[in-house]
C-alpha cells in the first residue's frame, strides 16, 4: 500500500509558507505516494486549492481529518502540541523541528512513538546533503528579502545617477557576518548598484564577497575565527575591541547595515551599539537578521520595524516567508530530494536507513526512540598534501612540447652531429648554395627567437605567437613586393609568380590578424556587463 503524505496549513501566527507546492505534489505521486492536502494551506503563497487537485492531491476540510490519515507529514514549522496530539502514532514527521531549543516537543514526539526527520539537522558539510539544504534555501531568499526591506526604507535610490536634476551618488551598504545570507545580500544589493562592503570573523569568505560584488573589510587584529565546519567561534576581547572600532567607523559611512553575524547555539553577538546608531546619518536604515536570536544591534525589536535616532531598524523575524511564493518552492524541492533519497524503490514507501550520513544526521526520533544528537558524519579523508620537495614541478624547457630539459650528454651529441654535418655542407656544397644556407640558419634563429620572446598582449598567449608567425611573414612579403632600392635608385623586380605568392601572403597574414584582435574584442565583450 502506497503511504499517504499529509501536508497540513502552517498555524504559527503569519507563515505563509507551505510545504508542498503542487508541481512536487505531481513528482512524489511518481515516487508512489498518495498526497493529501489541508484546505487553503497554501493560498498565502498563492497556491489555490485547485492547482493542487490538478496536480493530483486530494484536498481535506479540516487539519484533524489530514493528521488522521497521513502516514508522513510534511510541515514547515515545527509543530504545535495540537498538531502533534493528532499525528497518527508511529507517523512520519519531516520539517523544522529545533530539537536544542524544544526538548518539550521532542518529548511529546517520542510518546506518539512517530519519526521524526528534522530538516534543520541535516549535515550540511555533505555535499550530498546540498540538494536537501532547506537552511541554505531559506538563508538565500531571507538574505535578498533583507536588501528588499532596506531598500523600501531607504529614502534613495541604491544605485548613483546622473540626471538632469542633479548628481546622485551610489548607496553605501555595509553586511556584517558573509555566511549564506549575509552573500545573498551582497550579490542583491550590488546588484542594485549600490557600494558593499562587508566584514566577518571568518577571513576564507573574502574572496567570495569580492567575487560577489563586494569589498571585504578587515578587522585590524590577527586571528582566525573559523570554528570548524564552516560555522564561525566567539572572538577574543581584543578582536571584539578592534572589530568594534571599525563596525563604528562604517557605521558613520554607511546608508545601510544589514547584520546577519550568528555563531550556532550562541546568543547573536551584539555588533553594532546604540551610539553607533545614533551616529548614522537620519534615514538610514539597519535590518538585523539575528533578531531572533537576540539581534545583532542593541537596538533591534524582534519582529518589528522601529525608529531609533532617526534610523529604522528592521527586526522582521519571517523574511523568508514573506517571500512565499519562492520559499515554499524551494522548500518543497529540498524535502522532494529528501524523499528520493529516503524512496529510492519509487514504490511509494520509506526506508529511514541510518547507514546513510545524511538521513542519519536528519533523523532526531526513530519510532519513539531518541537518535538525537546524530554522531558526526564520517567525511571523505581529506586528499593527502603533496610533499613540497616533490610537489614543485620541474621547470619547463622555454617553448612549448619540449618536455623535460636535455640532459648535457645529449646536447653535446646533438652540436656535435650538427658540426660534422655543417663541415661536410661546407666542404662539397657549390658556394652559392652556402650562402642561401647560412642566411636560412640564422633566420631560423632570429626568428625562433622574436616569436618565443613576444609579450603576449592579446587575451591567449598562442595568439600572440601567432600574430608573431605572421608579422615576420607580412614583412618578408612586403620585401617581395616592394624591393628595397640599390644605391642607383633601381629594383629587382620579381617575377609574376613570386610578386603573386607574396601578394597572397599578405592578406592571409591580414586576415589572421585583424581577425585576431577581432575574436579578442568579442570574446572581452562578453565578460563586460
Ligand atoms: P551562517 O552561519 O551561514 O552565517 C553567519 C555568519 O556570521 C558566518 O559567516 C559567521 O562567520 C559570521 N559571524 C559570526 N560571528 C561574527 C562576528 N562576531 N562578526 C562578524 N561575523 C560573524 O548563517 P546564515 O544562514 O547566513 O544566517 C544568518 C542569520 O540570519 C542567522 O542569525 C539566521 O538565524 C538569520 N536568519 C534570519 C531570518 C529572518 O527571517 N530574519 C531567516 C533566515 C536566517
Amino acid at each position: 500500500m502506497a503511504l499517504l503524505i499529509g501536508v497540513p496549513k502552517e498555524t504559527f501566527p503569519g507563515e505563509k509558507r507551505v510545504a508542498t507546492v503542487p508541481d512536487v505534489v505531481e513528482k512524489l505521486r511518481k515516487l508512489g505516494f498518495e498526497v493529501t492536502v489541508e484546505s487553503g494551506a497554501g493560498d498565502a503563497a498563492n497556491f489555490a486549492d485547485d492547482t493542487y487537485r490538478a496536480a493530483g492531491a486530494e484536498v481535506v476540510q479540516t487539519a484533524a481529518e489530514l493528521f488522521a490519515k497521513a502516514d508522513i507529514v510534511f510541515k514547515v514549522r515545527p509543530p504545535t502540541m495540537d498538531e502533534v496530539a493528532m499525528l497518527r502514532e508511529g507517523a512520519t514527521l519531516i520539517g523544522f523541528v529545533w530539537p536544542a531549543q524544544n526538548p518539550d516537543l521532542m518529548a511529546a514526539l517520542q510518546a506518539r512513538k512517530a519519526t521524526v526527520l528534522a530538516i534543520d539537522c541535516l549535515p550540511r558539510q555533505l555535499s550530498r546533503a546540498q540538494k536537501m539544504d532547506a537552511l541554505t534555501s531559506m538563508a538565500g531568499i531571507s538574505g535578498y528579502r533583507a536588501v528588499i526591506e532596506a531598500a523600501n526604507a531607504f529614502g534613495r535610490f541604491f544605485n548613483g545617477q546622473i540626471t538632469a536634476a542633479g548628481k546622485i551618488p551610489p548607496a553605501k551598504v555595509f553586511i556584517a557576518g558573509a555566511g549564506v545570507a549575509g552573500l545573498a545580500a551582497i550579490g542583491t544589493a550590488a546588484n542594485l548598484g549600490a557600494i558593499v562592503r562587508a566584514n566577518d570573523t571568518r577571513a576564507e569568505v573574502a574572496d567570495q564577497v569580492v567575487s560577489l560584488g563586494g569589498e571585504f573589510v578587515k578587522v585590524d587584529y590577527e586571528e582566525e575565527g573559523s570554528g570548524g565546519g564552516g560555522y564561525a567561534k566567539v572572538m577574543s576581547e581584543g578582536f571584539q575591541a578592534a572589530q568594534r572600532a571599525m563596525y563604528a567607523q562604517q557605521a558613520k559611512d554607511a546608508d545601510i547595515i544589514i547584520t546577519t553575524a550568528l555563531i550556532p547555539g550562541k546568543p547573536a553577538p551584539k555588533l553594532i551599539t546604540a551610539e553607533m546608531v545614533q551616529s548614522m546619518r537620519p534615514g538610514s536604515v539597519i535590518v538585523d537578521m539575528a533578531a531572533e536570536q537576540g539581534g545583532n544591534c542593541e537596538l533591534t525589536v524582534p519582529g518589528e520595524s522601529v525608529v531609533r535616532h532617526g534610523v529604522t531598524i528592521v527586526g522582521y523575524t519571517d523574511l523568508a516567508s514573506r517571500l512565499a511564493k519562492q520559499s515554499s518552492t524551494l522548500y518543497s524541492t529540498n524535502l522532494l530530494r529528501l524523499t528520493e533519497e529516503l524512496c529510492k524503490t519509487k514504490d511509494g514507501q520509506i526506508n529511514v536507513n541510518f547507514d546513510d550520513d545524511a538521513i542519519r544526521g536528519l533523523t532526531v526520533i526513530k519510532a519513539g526512540e531518541l537518535t538525537w544528537p546524530a554522531p558526526p558524519p564520517k567525511l571523505p579523508a581529506a586528499p593527502p598534501k603533496p610533499k613540497a620537495a616533490a610537489a614543485a614541478p620541474a621547470p619547463k624547457a622555454h617553448g612549448h612540447g619540449a618536455g623535460e630539459p636535455m640532459s648535457a650528454k645529449s646536447l653535446a651529441i646533438v652540436f656535435g652531429v650538427g658540426a660534422v654535418l655543417f663541415g661536410l655542407v661546407g666542404a662539397y656544397a657549390p658556394a652559392s648554395f652556402l650562402q642561401h644556407f647560412t642566411v636560412f640558419v640564422l633566420a631560423c634563429f632570429v626568428g625562433y627567437m622574436v616569436v618565443w620572446n613576444v609579450t603576449p598582449s592579446l587575451h591567449t598567449p598562442l595568439m600572440s605567437v601567432t600574430n608573431a608567425i605572421s608579422s615576420i611573414i607580412a614583412i618578408g612579403a612586403l620585401v617581395q613586393v616592394a624591393p628595397p632600392l640599390d644605391a642607383a635608385g633601381a629594383t629587382d623586380r620579381p617575377n609574376a609568380l613570386i610578386l603573386g605568392l607574396a601578394v597572397v601572403a599578405l592578406v592571409l597574414t591580414a586576415v589572421n590578424m585583424f581577425g585576431g584582435f577581432a575574436v579578442t574584442r568579442r570574446m572581452l565583450a562578453m565578460f563586460r556587463k
